[in-house]
């Protein structure tokens, strides 16, 4: 066992397949309008796999640029956590198909599926590892190709999704920076609210998806929108009495992208503007466990924080699933 240490972001990268799908594309295949999306969701456009094209091929390349970013080589990989919910195979891992394509020889290998939280859940378990000694660095990949599980006859759910990959190369650094604090829960009761049978599907699941046995996405969106809202406040809170930090303290707040109002209701109970919360859905949609390390990469590269500051990252999602961390900026 090594020294103890503190865990921090050494490097980041994302990753989103070329083709992108409009509000006015999906006009013609559901009944919708861009007018009504962007007002309900915020959502302009998202990116969406070919099919023919795995999803963990966006995992590779995210990888690759967290590791280069980082200046950190494959081989000194010791540790692969691909967050999920709509992996390739359920064997092998989509954590052991990454490892095999970058060359992470001496990398151990799994997935972690805690819906659009994964992140949040992956970040708390590499921090065990790091801040123990036990390993040096962990590769935390969120990689999700949701186009290939939503129902694109669904009106209700089709517009919302999308696909994408963000990476962080996850290690030790300088006492005082890193990881600070995380926070996750779940509410198993209210997964029935968000379901994507897999190897099994219930005669609730068939009644929901309107008497058809199909493997599709369905989500109670109204149940789903309320729970956000409060679990976002309730996570954000914790974190910040957990560090004795207040909301002044705090120069971003990185949420996951799943509704602009969601994040606007949210900062709205938290009295805070709305400026201070991180978004970009309206390119990408809802790219689950993706949408934070996507967001963190973007948010990095626009200077919109610098070495020494204090960020909030919090998830909520299917489950039901929340997450929440705080991490004094370390690079
Ligand atoms: C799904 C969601 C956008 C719906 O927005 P909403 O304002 O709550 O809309 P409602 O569910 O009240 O539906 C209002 C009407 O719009 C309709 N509608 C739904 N999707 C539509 C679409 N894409 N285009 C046009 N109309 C649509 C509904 O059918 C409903 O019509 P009706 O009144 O005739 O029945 C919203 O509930 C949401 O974002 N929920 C949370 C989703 C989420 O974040 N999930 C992932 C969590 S990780």
């Amino acid at each position: 066992m090594n020294k103890t240490c503190n865990c921090g972001i050494l490097g980041l990268g994302s990753s989103f397949p070329e083709k992108v799908l409009t509000n006015h594309d999906l006009e013609k295949m559901v009944d919708t309008s861009d007018e009504w999306i962007i007002k309900r969701t915020g959502i302009s456009e998202r990116r969406v796999l070919d099919e023919d094209m795995p999803t963990y091929k966006l995992g590779v390349e995210a990888a690759k640029k967290a590791l280069a970013d980082a200046k950190v080589n494959p081989e000194e990989v010791d540790l692969i956590i691909v967050t999920t919910e709509t992996p390739d195979y359920l064997s092998p891992s989509m954590s052991c198909l990454i490892q095999s394509e970058i060359g992470a020889t001496r990398a151990a290998a799994f997935d972690l599926n805690a819906a659009c939280s994964g992140f949040i859940y992956g970040l708390s378990v590499a921090n065990q590892f790091i801040k123990s000694g036990f390993y040096k660095y962990v590769l935390l990949v969120g990689c999700e190709g949701l186009s290939k599980v939503v129902d694109w006859k669904d009106r209700n759910t089709c517009v919302l999704f999308g696909d994408g990959s963000g990476a962080a190369l996850l290690g030790p650094v300088e006492e005082g920076y890193g990881i600070i604090t995380t926070y996750t829960g779940a509410d198993g009761e209210m997964g029935k609210n968000l379901t994507i049978p897999c190897c099994y599907i219930a005669s609730r699941d068939i009644e929901a998806r309107g008497g058809e046995a199909k493997r599709t996405l369905w989500m109670d969106g109204s149940e789903v929108f309320k729970f956000a809202v409060k679990i976002m406040e309730h996570a954000t809170i914790k974190v910040l009495e957990d560090t004795g930090l207040s909301m002044d303290d705090i120069k971003v707040i990185m949420p996951h992208q799943a509704n602009i109002r969601i994040l606007e209701g949210a900062a709205k109970r938290l009295n805070i503007p709305n400026d201070k919360v991180f978004s970009n859905l309206h390119k990408y949609g809802n790219i689950s466990s993706a949408s934070i390390p996507v967001g963190l990469d973007e948010a990095y590269r626009q200077n919109l924080f610098s070495k020494g500051d204090n960020l909030i990252l919090v998830g909520f999602g299917g489950g039901l699933t929340w997450g929440s961390a705080v991490i004094r900026w370390n690079k």
